[in-house]
């Protein structure tokens, strides 16, 4: 493999003439619903898997990797909280026993009833049969001491993002397991040469960042660090296609590609609310453009005090385009215990439903709380305006991203964001939405609001295509 940083999935066939990633991402903007069943044997956990629905030629890469991939039989993934949990039923799931570490015996409970309460969902609907579920169960060797360590061919850390932290663990991990097992980081923010910096063995190394709900997202990101072997990242982008996930290779840079975008994007809903916008409006307005869950609702599935710190964390990475923000509700929300769906209340409240699901509503206290932090008192913003402020801070990061090449081609990077932020499917990706509104349109938006700040400066990129009349598609195409 070579040691390109991004992209190389994706190749054109010489055939067609058209890019596996062109291909793909026309089928994912398709209205008609994808199959995603037609090859995981397991029912369980596979709404998020898209391998089946890739290009023959793209599949043919990932047995390329297969090829030059060490068999992954037992896996450990250390943290039991949301992002490791999800990853140990996910890996368990998918026929790969996982022994699952956390400090506190209380994480390592929470992080095991979430397992039952999924397989006893599947059975319910009878998506699995009982003896399926009391394997995969038994597959789960939850501890808290490095027990069968070294019998793992894989180890994944999840644990809190926090680079001091993440070096002492590693120096555990490294004394305790065998030579050739590769070692992964799901970190959301931090760099994987920083976490890899103090490892003995750096070439095993590697990025492996999930997204949350780790059972139904389909993307994972791989991520060679300099030192990273071609072999750790074979061994990464298989064992990931095992678990029914769909890899990407992308550069090591704060916040890699996924968060980077999501990053501008939730940044822009802080200053919308600090405004005096409401977050349920906003909510509501983004999910009239097409997704899945509005940003406040987002931030609270994927926990309030991991989103502030990640986006802290990645903000530090660009100081110039994402300064400290005033008046910041995560952070309001963090300091007040206001977790998210972890702990029930964040900027909605939860109980769980029938089927022990936390259902959403809304939070008067939540409410009280932002207003403290609308020194202008609460103010009307339109529809219009929130998905273009929203949107544009997306997409202006997201031509960032191409100029930086994080990624090869405009192609890969919708793909990514349609696959690990649910990003409306009808609007093709950040880019492919850019486009059809025009670039002209993108800069006459950017001189609009660029008096918010310089995130919403245009690109050299954005400038250009406003000039020529291009497209961003024409300007980064696949592969090339
Ligand atoms: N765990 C397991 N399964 C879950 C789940 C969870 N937390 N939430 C939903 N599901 C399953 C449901 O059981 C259901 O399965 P079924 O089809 O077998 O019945 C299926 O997903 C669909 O659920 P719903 O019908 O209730 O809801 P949606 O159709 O809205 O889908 C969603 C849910 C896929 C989570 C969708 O809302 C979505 O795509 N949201 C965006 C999530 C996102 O952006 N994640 C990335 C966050 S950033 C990140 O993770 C990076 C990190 O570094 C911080």
């Amino acid at each position: 493999m070579s040691s390109a940083p991004a992209g190389r999935h994706w190749r054109t066939s010489a055939s067609s003439g058209e890019s596996e990633v062109r291909r793909f991402g026309r089928r994912l903007r398709a209205p008609v619903r994808l199959d995603f069943h037609r090859f995981i044997s397991l029912a369980l956990l596979t709404r998020g898997s898209q391998v089946s629905s890739l290009s023959p030629e793209l599949q043919q890469v990932f047995r390329q990797h297969a090829d030059k991939a060490l068999p992954v039989r037992k896996a450990a993934v250390l943290g039991a909280g949301i992002m490791g949990g999800g990853i140990t039923i996910t890996s368990a799931a998918h026929g790969v026993p996982v022994v699952m570490k956390d400090i506190a015996q209380a994480q390592l409970d929470l992080g095991l009833a979430e397992a039952k309460r999924q397989l006893s969902r599947q059975l319910k609907k009878e998506k699995i049969t009982q003896e399926q579920a009391d394997q995969i169960l038994a597959s789960i060797e939850p501890t808290l001491e490095y027990t069968a360590f070294d019998q793992c061919d894989a180890v994944i850390e999840a644990v809190v993002e926090n680079l001091g932290l993440k070096h002492r663990v590693l120096d555990e991990v490294e004394a305790v397991v065998s030579d050739k097992a590769i070692i992964a980081s799901n970190t959301s923010s931090l760099r994987i040469d920083d976490i890899g910096a103090h490892m003995k063995h750096p070439q095993r190394f590697v990025g492996m960042h999930f997204f949350n709900p780790v059972p139904v997202m389909p993307l994972v990101e791989i991520i060679q660090g300099t030192r990273t072997s071609d072999e750790a990242v074979s061994t990464a982008v298989t064992w990931a296609v095992n678990m029914g996930k769909t890899p990407f290779v992308v550069q090591d840079c704060p916040g890699f590609l996924v968060n980077r975008i999501l990053t501008a994007y939730t940044r822009a809903f802080l200053e919308l609310v600090a405004e005096g916008a409401d977050f349920e409006h906003i909510d509501k307005a983004m999910e009239a453009f097409g997704w899945p869950m509005g940003p406040a609702y987002l931030e609270d599935v994927v926990g309030i005090d991991t989103g502030s710190h990640v986006s802290d964390v990645i903000s530090a990475g660009y100081p110039e385009r994402m300064p400290p923000i005033e008046n910041d509700a995560f952070r309001l929300l963090k300091s007040k215990e206001r977790f998210g769906q972890k702990n029930g209340k964040g900027f909605y409240e939860y109980q769980p439903d029938d089927s022990g699901r936390p259902s959403k509503h809304s939070s008067p206290e939540a409410h009280e709380l932002i207003r403290s932090i609308q020194p202008h008192g609460q103010k009307d913003v339109s529809v219009e305006e929130v998905q273009e402020r929203m949107m544009l801070a997306m997409i202006t990061e997201a031509v960032h991203c191409l100029e930086d090449r994080v990624v090869n081609s405009a192609e890969e990077l919708d793909t990514a964001l349609l696959m690990g932020i649910g990003f409306p499917r009808e609007r093709g990706g950040a880019i492919h939405y850019a486009d059809s509104l025009g670039a002209r349109v993108i800069l006459e938006q950017c001189e609009r609001y660029r008096h918010l700040g310089r995130q919403y400066e245009p690109t050299a990129t954005i400038r250009k295509l406003a000039q020529s009349g291009g497209t961003f598609y024409d300007a980064f195409p696949a592969g090339n």
